[in-house]
């Protein structure tokens, strides 16, 4: 298979681990490239389901290698727990899984930080963050004070992460917060080293040999475009780069490697978390999309605010990440809607809008200017192919193949492997 990058196309929770674990099937490498375990990628295969928070949903395929790239902030404590929750259930780990030893680590008192920053926060300041530390560790980047996965398996870690909690607990006690205890952390480090060191390595050149043996690697894009730290609804975003440029700076591969990118988004579009959502539906139409989309974070199990599609933020993300192919996902969501909206234009203050302005509360004035589209009314769960589609699902998928100017690859109508089709031959 070519070289793929896939990315969330809308505020993340597209169903990417769904379709990243259809695509693995004709790859021999997926890596991670940014984010951390705010993700969360749910399988389901057979009977059994699977959350994925670190590890690449390519782990659930014996013959696929999986990557954690530099970009990847990574809690190793986390990372252990879910390497031990996949081998108590068979999965074999060995020579097929590799955390880059320049991912920055995020330790317990990122994740504190990142609590008391949002508790404190004004109401309309708050971002509503995973809490998984993420913010504050990617901070530590970028002040260049981090530690990295590589630190752990050096003799001097013990005192680098001595200056990390002095320093970390003196910004806890501003907070009137409690110490981190560092004797407990580092001897939980040292413990999740002894479990992580076998995967631990520098997975730049393993990644460019294997690319020059022609073999081919799957970019599992965490969040989505609306939260990149660059391009989404700042400062309601995470903080990292969630487009597809981020693949090349977060795993270490150039440009001219990539082949294609495929953008997965929703037939409507969910937000978890705080900041702006032209096409929110606050009322029971929005209700209906969370109960039948089951639409509760994977990671916080957070109800996620549900809205109409909003076709300005798929220009926007198709425009931004050069989206060769769509994955449209949760078709089957909207088969009991008797009437779909889709919104085409924002009308902002008496001025019509196409695309996403930077300024956020330019964006909170934005009302969405709706196309409407009558609903199919009937299941679409079973269908296995396009033209088992009723003809209403089929027009709707087409209708927003040409406003968005992207053909759909592929369509999944459901959570299991079986329910995707694929709609074009490159896939
Ligand atoms: P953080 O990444 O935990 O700092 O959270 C920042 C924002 O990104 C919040 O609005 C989160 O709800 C959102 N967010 C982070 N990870 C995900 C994800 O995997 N899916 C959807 N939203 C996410």
């Amino acid at each position: 298979m070519a070289n793929t990058v896939l990315i969330g196309a809308q505020w993340g929770d597209e169903g990417k681990g769904k379709i990243i674990d259809v695509l693995t099937a004709a790859v021999d490498w997926v890596v991670r490239y940014q984010g951390g375990n705010n993700a969360g990628h749910t399988v389901e295969i057979g009977n059994e389901r699977y959350v994925l928070h670190l590890i690449p949903s390519g782990i659930l395929r014996p013959s696929t290698k999986n990557v954690i790239g530099h970009g990847v902030v990574v809690d190793p404590l986390a990372l252990v727990k879910e390497i031990t929750d996949l081998e108590q259930r068979g999965a074999d780990l060995r020579g097929r899984f590799f955390l880059s030893d320049r991912a920055h680590l995020v330790l317990p008192y990122h994740n504190l930080l990142d609590a008391c920053r949002e508790q404190a926060a004004s109401a309309g300041a708050k971002i509503g963050t995973t809490k998984r530390g993420i913010g504050p560790a990617y901070g530590d980047k970028a002040a260049r004070v981090g530690l990295r996965a590589g630190d752990l398996l050096d003799p001097i870690f013990p005192a680098l992460l001595q200056r990390r909690v002095e320093e970390a607990n003196r910004v806890l006690g501003a907070w009137g917060q409690p110490p981190v205890d560092y004797a407990k952390l580092l001897a939980d480090c040292q413990a999740a080293t002894a479990k992580l060191a076998p995967f631990i390595a520098d997975t730049i050149p393993m990644l460019n040999e294997a690319l020059a043996r022609k073999e081919s690697i799957l970019f599992e894009g965490a969040q989505g475009t609306m939260l990149d730290i660059d391009f989404g609804t700042y400062p309601f975003v995470t903080s990292s780069s969630a487009t597809a440029g981020g693949a090349c700076t977060g795993a270490g591969v150039a440009p001219h490697r990539i082949d294609r990118v495929v953008g997965v988004i929703k037939a409507y579009t969910t937000r978890v978390g705080e900041g702006p959502f032209p096409t929110e539906l606050l009322d029971a139409m929005g209700e209906q999309l969370r109960k039948t989309g089951n639409e509760f974070g994977a990671t916080t199990g957070r109800p996620r605010r549900c809205g109409w599609f909003d076709l300005v933020v798929a220009r926007y993300s198709a425009m931004l990440n050069g989206i060769d192919a769509w994955a449209l996902t949760k078709l089957d969501v909207l088969d009991a809607v008797p009437v779909i909206k889709i919104c085409v234009a924002y009308d902002c203050d008496g001025e019509r809008l196409t695309t996403v302005p930077a300024n956020i509360r330019k964006l909170e004035r934005c009302k969405p200017i709706y196309e409407e589209f009558p609903g199919w009314q009937c299941k679409t769960t079973d269908a296995t192919t396009f033209a088992e589609l009723p003809a209403g699902a089929q027009a709707y998928v087409r209708r927003l193949e040409e406003l968005t100017g992207v053909k759909v690859g592929l369509l999944s109508v459901g959570p299991r492997r079986a329910s995707t089709m694929k709609l074009t031959q490159d896939f």
